[in-house]
């Protein structure tokens, strides 16, 4: 009987229990034992596994967040913890450890194969989309529609008041989340890690945005831009003698229940690598590339880059004028 683990780690975000649900059955159901591992990495190294049943992940699907819970561990990237980590897996003769994850939690994962023989299959969830060699991570199809929801909200307040309104969106060192919701939400302007940005460019455009009749202007800023938000706002305020407003999306972009989108693709990734498990394929990384789920070899997919849209970028300010 093949014993398996399954952890969530890094930043939470929703859809992670469709794929630890879609996991769990499916193993199940191929007469394998899932040990769910409690709290990422430091569970792992503190050994808090437990063994899951179908009624394990009963009325999970469409909840946010994680049931196993997650956590950062710097004691993972020391070699006593990965150590201790693999000794635990060893403990409960577990050779198959499945990592649901963003670039951080798949480089561990990665690094836990190398070093210790483990076989790892990662499954890409982070609202960032910051793994470049898949189409789509868990959570970031809900984050957007989350920060549409928002940018909605904002937009009646904003052109009511004739203000301008920069919206900090999360995303670590991606601008993803900002781009894409840039472009579908009607921003003027998005400030992201990847572009370097043209402050004086941004504060013309609001000017002649008024001047062509605009009420209102929506700046984008990812957290991962170098200017802050609060110093942004001031600089747009000097230069456009415009009233100001900041709204720092923060956690709201992690919570919420999935969208369908994240919940079909978190069940396709975890019965894709249940299957590769079954099969005995291993360290594979698991993602969307043409709108199909697929698997690549886990070291070459954390090498992948990827290469910025330019294209959604220019079309944002082509939409927006
Ligand atoms: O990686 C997901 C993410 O939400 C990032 O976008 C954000 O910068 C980070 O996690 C926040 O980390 P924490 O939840 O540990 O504060």
């Amino acid at each position: 009987m093949k014993r398996i683990g399954i952890l969530t780690s890094g930043g939470d975000s929703p859809g992670m229990n469709a794929a630890i649900r879609a996991a769990v059955r499916y193993g199940i159901y191929y007469d394998m034992e899932v040990y769910g591992i409690h709290k990422g990495f430091e569970g792992l190294i503190d050994g808090e596994f437990e063994k899951m049943d179908r009624r394990s992940v009963a009325d999970t699907m469409q909840r946010g967040g994680t049931f196993l819970r997650t956590a950062r561990s710097d004691r993972f990237m020391t070699e006593e913890g990965m150590e201790k980590a693999a000794r635990n897996l060893e403990t409960f003769k577990i050779n198959d450890l499945i990592v649901i994850g963003g670039n951080g939690s798949l480089t561990g994962a990665y690094e836990l194969s190398k070093r210790h023989g483990i076989n790892v299959m990662g499954i890409p969830g982070t609202i960032d989309r910051d793994l470049a060699y898949t189409d789509h991570t868990i959570g970031f199809d809900t984050a957007l529609n989350t920060v549409l929801d928002a940018i909605t909200r904002i937009r009646d307040t904003s052109s009511a008041h004739e203000r301008t309104t920069v919206i900090e969106v999360m995303g670590r060192h991606c601008g993803d989340i900002a781009l894409y919701a840039g472009l579908t939400g009607g921003a003027e302007y998005v400030l992201v890690p990847e572009v370097e940005g043209d402050i004086n460019e941004l504060c013309q455009k609001i000017i002649e945005g008024t001047l062509a009749g605009k009420l209102h202007s929506i700046i984008m800023r990812a957290e991962g831009y170098p200017m802050s938000s609060t110093e942004l706002v001031k600089e747009i305020e000097k230069r456009t003698d415009k009233e100001v407003k900041l709204v720092v999306l923060s956690y709201l972009q992690r919570g919420g229940s999935p969208t369908f989108k994240d919940r079909m693709f978190a069940t396709e990734c975890a019965v894709k690598a249940i299957e590769l498990i079954k099969e005995g394929v291993k360290n594979r990384a698991i993602g969307e590339s043409c709108g199909e789920v697929k698997d690549f070899d886990i070291g070459e997919a954390l090498n992948v880059k990827r290469d910025f849209r330019y294209d959604i970028f220019r079309g944002v300010d082509i939409l927006s004028r």
